[in-house]
């Protein structure tokens, strides 16, 4: 196999093996239902952690793997299937999906795939993106498990240019010395290293740097003690709490602060409190300082507590020191008794930061503008978190698995030790010694550089890398990673590259892939968490002012070295053959084993290519996951890895040899690389036609797509109608509790939605149709469709409001898009999916709320009117976040605005709207009416829809223009006439009106006088 695309896929050498499986009952079960509330309660822990074949790699905004095998299985099995029973089924020999043709065009991380072949499906599987193929590739491709363990260690003996086996030699770049036990000795191992850039205060009078720490907080962490509760002190008799373990962050007990009123632990904060000394078997007293002998703790029932921990910088003296208790305002250096303030660094707002020295306060761009092109921002070490097995007590172990962890042989520890039950890791400064190992690991890297493999190419501008890289002046892709960084990745990358078997060797490159995720100038660490965050923890490249240093290779600490991350790697090739899927049973997750295998088959291929020109052998169902606007930007994004795995694999796949990877082709909205939504949406139209082409006439093409108010969602739509399907289903995917959507309403939750399209067959032979006339349909439609949702299509469990909406707003797309292109107004012109959209959502809406019933002629009103009558008409002000949730699915908010319904408020900073009274829009309404009229003549194309003249124009200004020429005591009359169609909605809704809003009274009244009934 190879990246290239072939153009076609026609002809495939095993075309001929390929069944058809009969499909007698054509309609799938997906068709009619999907188990939304289930799969959304399965996505929920699957999301917290992918299964292990979906963590070998980092690749952007992953779904739900059991959101796609629901999908797989509720197209394959016939309608009325139940489908939460075949998904917890195995179905390694089920005739109903062995051998079923799945194509996947935008096969990404791979989840459509995956699932496929565990279901025994022959699977085609097509992305732009290089770095996609790759990571599918390794996915799926069968690989013997022992033999993979044995290729890891050979990789682990393998020797560097310093001739040191490769281990050994990354483990040593990452050394430091115990501050506990390591007087002299650097045996301790470094997790993280802490650094922080400085910008250069652009006061031409000061330029000093300018470290940019946010604060000089380093770690946070409450770590469970036990205690004795109310020991008694056998001197002074007094009370306090005997702490056996010792709660520490950092070795040094000189280091350490107490907060005098609640150090003790929490729910114990007025408690005095002493450590036990194990060794002495002694304790101080915290009444009388005396020293007391305390009887043997271990057959004492203990009790458990949490102290609040925070390990602190000071800003003066470079000191680590730990506060314990709560961290006040202002705290005070125990080595240099300088007072300052732990949450308040030399940052502020965004992107700005204030010198100290000189009071200076500009942006941090601004001061990189004054910076030579090709220089960065200076950067500097501020404190190690380490790991000393010694102190750990595993100083001992002579026994390690495979990986290098070490087998937890405990031994006894005969020195009092602040940091053993923090199971041997410390934070400490930064010493001459840390130093040094960085300085010699930089004069490495320029002697070796020339002979290692590491990405020299230029980072090209890009939407996303303009603003991220380039304006930091990260011009080169190495600039990312800092010099012992780039010794030791190359140095690896160059190890794996000597690995024989390519299989083997490109596992490997799995686990190198995830490490350098994390292993870069980008790589944040959490206070809060003490873990860290891989550049990509936001789907952009967000420069950091301060970042970890991780140890490359790894031991027993630390969240992404190598060693776990190729440990993951391993776990995922593990799945592979001992596949499993979650449920949830007594409000627990379990998991239920399989015995479906994950392996590419015979029949099965994925390609690196373009899907905007393939052609292969007729297939079952497309099942996929289109790009998203211009919402997640792959190939910018994937270059990051590309550039890196490219100087191992461009021998072999000729779609790793160009610099980056393809962007012309992509289908995104890319406004820097002159992508407008419109190219977006004809690069889906030209994939969604291939996919027509290419599917049996009873197919499906089902996908899954992120569901926002915006336009991209107006876009996808129109795309599908214009290549020729019609969308039957439409279901909503969210991992949040049912309970908190029941909670949430309308207000802004994040959706997926499913969407089940069929081909749409002889289209040509249809007749034009009006759009009052589908309008009714719809209508009846909904009201059918809401009876189903009643009586338990979608399971026992209630849908949440939202849920319903979008299940109904999908239902009636299916009459829109079934008569795409051949629905007209009035006026003879075709109206388009965004009119459509609007009127579909409103009706919706209104068959849906029973909380706010509208009188049943006004069942088809236009959505400004609905908003003002059922929510405005009654008030003179609205706050804006009100505004957007009654306008929420219906229109954008700004329609009011325009429409001139309301106006942005002058109070509370324009978080207000005001309502406008009908006497305020009198005057431009004139204008309105006075140039429609004379339009008003002409011929309808459907004389049973007279009121459609009126379809432009929103009721509601038809009722202020006559409450308007009311109040000016102008002539009503002869307007009644020209609203005649519309006169019955008229009158309801100025009765509905001046019983919500009785200051409408007189306006009213009079108009309605003059209406005969
Ligand atoms: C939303 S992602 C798929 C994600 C995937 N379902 C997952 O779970 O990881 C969309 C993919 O479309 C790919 N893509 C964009 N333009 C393409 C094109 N013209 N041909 C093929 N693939 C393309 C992108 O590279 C990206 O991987
Ligand atoms: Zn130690
Ligand atoms: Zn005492
Ligand atoms: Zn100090
Ligand atoms: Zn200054
Ligand atoms: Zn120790």
């Amino acid at each position: 196999m190879n990246g290239e695309l072939r153009h076609s896929l026609q002809g495939g050498e095993s075309e001929g093996e390929w069944v058809t499986p009969s499909m007698e009952n054509s309609k799938r079960a997906i068709e009619e239902s999907f188990p939304i509330v289930e799969i959304n309660r399965l996505a929920i822990p699957e999301r917290n952690a992918f299964k292990p074949i979906y963590q070998m790699h980092k690749w952007f905004a992953r779904r739900a793997s059991c959101v796609f095998r629901a999908i797989l299985l509720g197209a394959m099995k016939p309608a009325g299937t139940d489908i939460m029973d075949e998904f917890y089924k195995d179905h390694t020999h089920d005739p109903d999906t062995n051998g079923v043709r799945i194509l996947d065009p935008f096969m990404g991380g791979g989840t459509t795939v995956v699932e496929a072949l565990r279901l025994g499906c022959h699977v085609t599987g097509i992305d732009l993106n290089p770095v996609a193929w790759f990571i599918v590739k390794t996915e799926v491709e069968p690989v013997n498990i022992e033999d993979l363990k044995a290729a890891f260690k050979r990789l682990e003996e393998r020797p560097t240019l310093s001739g040191k086996p490769i281990k050994e030699e990354l483990l040593s770049h990452y050394k430091t010395e115990c501050p506990c036990c390591g007087a002299g000795r650097e045996e301790a191992d470094i997790i993280y290293n802490f650094w922080v850039k400085s910008a250069i205060c652009t006061n031409p009078t000061c330029r000093k740097p300018v470290p940019l720490f946010p604060d000089y907080i380093i770690a946070m962490k409450s770590p469970t003690v036990r205690y004795l509760p109310d020991y008694k002190c056998n001197s002074c008799s007094k009370e306090f709490d005997l702490d056996i373990g010792r709660a520490s962050l950092i070795s040094e007990e000189s280091l350490m602060v107490n907060n005098p009123r609640d150090a003790s632990g929490d729910r114990r904060s007025n408690k005095r409190w002493a450590r036990y000394n194990p060794i002495e078997k002694n304790a101080k007293c915290p009444w009388c300082s005396k020293t007391i002998m305390v009887g043997p703790v271990n057959t004492v029932k203990k009790e458990k507590k949490k102290v609040p921990l925070a390990v602190l910088l000071c800003p003066h003296c470079s000191s680590v020191w730990q506060y314990r208790g709560t961290l006040p305002d202002e705290v005070s250096c125990p080595l240099c008794s300088k007072s300052y303030s732990a949450h308040e660094g030399n940052t502020s707002d965004k992107g700005s930061f204030i010198c100290p020295s000189c009071g200076t306060k500009d942006q941090i761009i601004k001061s990189i503008r004054k910076l030579p092109e090709d220089q960065l921002l200076p950067t500097s070490l501020y404190a190690i978190e380490g790991y000393c097995p010694e102190c750990a007590g595993n100083g001992g172990f002579d026994e390690t698995d495979l990986l290098g962890n070490s087998k937890n042989r405990k031994q006894e520890v005969t020195h009092i030790c602040n940091i053993k039950d923090n199971n041997g890791k410390f934070f400490k400064k930064i010493t001459p010694s840390d130093l040094k190992r960085y300085q010699d690991a930089e004069k490495r890297w320029e002697k070796e550089k020339g002979s290692l493999p590491y990405p020299k190419s230029e980072i090209p501008i890009g939407e996303k890398t303009k603003s991220g890289l380039i304006a930091h002046h990260y011009k080169y892709w190495y600039h990312m990673f800092n010099p012992r960084q780039l010794l030791c990745l190359s140095t690896l990358l160059k190890a794996i590259g000597e690995e024989e078997d390519q299989v083997l060797k490109e596992m490997l490159l799995s686990g190198f892939f995830t490490t350098i995720e994390s292993n870069n100038v980008f790589t944040r660490h959490r206070a809060d968490a003490d873990k860290t965050e891989g550049v990509f923890a936001r789907h952009d490249f967000q420069p950091k002012a301060t970042f970890a240093e991780g140890n490359v290779w790894g031991t027993e600490y630390g969240k992404c070295t190598f060693l776990k991350c190729f440990n993951k790697a391993l776990e995922g090739k593990e799945f592979c053959y001992s596949t499993f899927d979650r449920k949830v049973s007594q409000e627990k997750i379990i998991s239920e084993e399989r015995d479906e295998v994950i392996e590419l088959n015979q029949q099965s291929k994925i390609f690196c290519g373009n899907s905007q020109n393939f052609i292969m052998s007729e297939t079952n169902f497309v099942i996929t996951d289109p790009p998203y606007a211009g919402n997640v930007n792959y190939s910018e994004l994937a270059d990051f890895f590309y550039v890196w795995l490219r100087l191992i694999l461009s021998k072999n796949y000729p779609c790793f040899s160009p610099e980056i990877t393809p962007k012309a082709e992509e289908i995104i909205e890319n406004p820097t690389r002159g992508k407008s939504a419109t190219d977006y949406k004809d690069g889906l139209i030209e994939v969604w036609k291939r996919c027509n082409e290419n599917l049996a006439d009873d197919g499906l093409l089902v996908f899954t797509f992120h569901h926002s108010e915006g336009s991209a969602w107006e876009s996808l739509l129109e795309s599908l109608c214009n290549a020729g399907f019609v969308i039957e289903a439409i279901y909503p995917i969210h991992s949040e509790s049912e309970t908190s959507l029941h909670l949430m309403d309308k207000q802004a939750i994040s959706y997926d939605l499913i969407h089940v399209c069929k081909k749409k067959v002889n289209f040509s032979e249809e007749k034009k149709r009006s759009w009052a006339g589908v309008r009714q349909e719809i209508r009846q439609k909904a009201r059918e469709e809401i009876k189903v949702i009643e009586s338990g299509r979608y399971g026992k469990e209630k849908l949440s409001p939202p849920d319903v909406n979008i299940i109904l707003i999908g239902k009636c797309l299916e009459l829109y898009s079934r008569h795409y292109g051949q629905i007209v107004d009035y006026k003879g012109e075709v109206v388009p999916l965004q009119e459509a959209l609007t009127a579909i959502r409103m009706m919706v809406e209104q068959i849906v709320s029973a909380q706010r019933p509208l009188p049943s002629e006004l069942e088809h009103i236009d959505p400004i009117s609905y908003v003002y009558l059922t929510c405005l008409c009654d008030r003179k002000e609205i706050q804006s976040d009100e505004v957007h949730k009654t306008t929420r699915g219906i229109m954008e908010p700004e329609a009011l605005i325009k429409t001139g319904v309301i106006r942005k408020g002058r109070a509370k900073r324009g978080r207000t709207y005001e309502v406008k009274l009908p006497d305020e829009r009198y005057k431009e309404l004139q204008k309105l009416f006075l140039s429609t009229r004379k339009t008003i003549d002409q011929k309808f194309l459907f004389p049973e829809m007279e009121e459609a003249k009126f379809d432009r124009i929103p009721l509601v200004d038809a009722l202020h223009y006559l409450m308007g020429l009311a109040g000016a005591s102008e002539n009503i009359v002869p307007w009644l006439n020209e609203f005649r169609p519309i006169i019955p909605q008229i009158r309801v809704s100025l009765e509905y009106m001046i019983e919500k809003n009785p200051t409408f009274r007189e306006p009213i009244s009079k108009v309605l006088s003059l209406i005969e009934v």
